[in-house]
């Protein structure tokens, strides 16, 4: 049977279908992605050792309500908390606690704001104080991770293509690519069609189209790329505990390849690392 309920939100339902979207959407985008990057940069100068992530959370959340917005994990299939955060050996998903972040702890906020009806998901690494080289290191080859991923996107070309981009390098650098969590279609809802794997071949997945909005946001790991997920539901950690790193944009497909909707107006896109201004 099909409810009201059911038709009113049709048109909000991940049915598998790839939605194309136009000029005014991508406007949207621009906007909700923009507030996301701007939070991520202000959070560049709180995260200092003795910073607890129920702070980040809190300020998360604040901001986002200053500017009109909604964190989008709030109350999401069950997570009460307004960004994620991911320590160390933390792969995604972290929750937020009391816990003050120590020196030398490298951690991925990941923050997705609704501002009018549009979600822009993205997030980075923070380095805590001063950092073991190995550490910088993955930051490093993690965004440039990201990066490769984003150079694939064009239209005619297969989703495959940043998988496989992503994870030629990443293994060249003697990395491993995180094989549970992918990127994912974002616009209107937050986690849509199409999955965008981080590793695969370039024949694999969906023909990529101009108006086809997602996320790329590999995590990448110094030791084996398997996962676990603790008692609380939520926390991805390494096996091996090894350290995990992630980045993530939100891109839209344009007819010459994409738009960076989460680029920040800052520079602080690796906040703290030597190549960020
Ligand atoms: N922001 C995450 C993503 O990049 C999803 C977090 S869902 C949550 O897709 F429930 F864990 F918050
Ligand atoms: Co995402
Ligand atoms: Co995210």
């Amino acid at each position: 049977m099909v409810t009201y309920q059911d038709a009113a939100t049709a048109p909000l339902k991940n049915t598998g279908q790839i939605r194309l979207y136009d000029e005014e959407a991508f406007a949207g985008m621009r906007k909700a992605c923009n507030l996301t990057a701007r939070c991520l940069d202000e959070l560049a100068s709180r995260v200092t050792p003795g910073t607890t992530t129920d702070s980040i959370d809190r300020f998360v959340f604040e901001f986002g309500m200053d500017h009109g917005a909604i964190p989008a994990t709030l109350n999401y299939r069950g997570y009460t908390k307004s960004t994620c955060t991911s320590i160390n050996h933390v792969v995604c998903h972290g929750i937020p606690d009391h816990k003050p972040l120590r020196e030398g702890d490298v951690v991925n906020i990941d923050v997705t704001y609704i501002l009018d009806g549009w979600h822009g998901d993205s997030s980075r690494m923070y380095p805590v104080g001063k950092i073991k080289r190995a550490s910088e290191r993955l930051l490093e080859v993690t965004y440039e991770s990201l990066l490769r991923g984003i150079a694939a996107v064009e239209p005619g070309a297969r989703t495959g293509a940043i998988g496989a981009a992503i994870q030629v390098y990443a293994e060249g650098e003697r990395c491993s690519v995180v094989r549970d969590f992918c990127g994912h279609g974002v616009g209107r809802l937050f986690h849509d069609a199409p999955n965008i794997l981080h590793y695969g071949n370039s024949h694999e997945g969906v023909e990529m189209r101009p108006g086809m909005i997602f996320t790329i946001e590999p995590m990448i790991n110094l030791g084996r790329p398997h996962v676990k997920i603790l008692s609380d539901g939520w926390t991805a950690v390494t096996r091996d505990r090894s350290l995990s790193a992630q980045y993530e944009h939100t891109v839209g497909v344009t007819e010459t390849g994409c738009e960076i909707f989460t680029l920040s107006p800052a520079g602080l896109d690796c906040p703290g690392l030597p190549q960020a201004s």
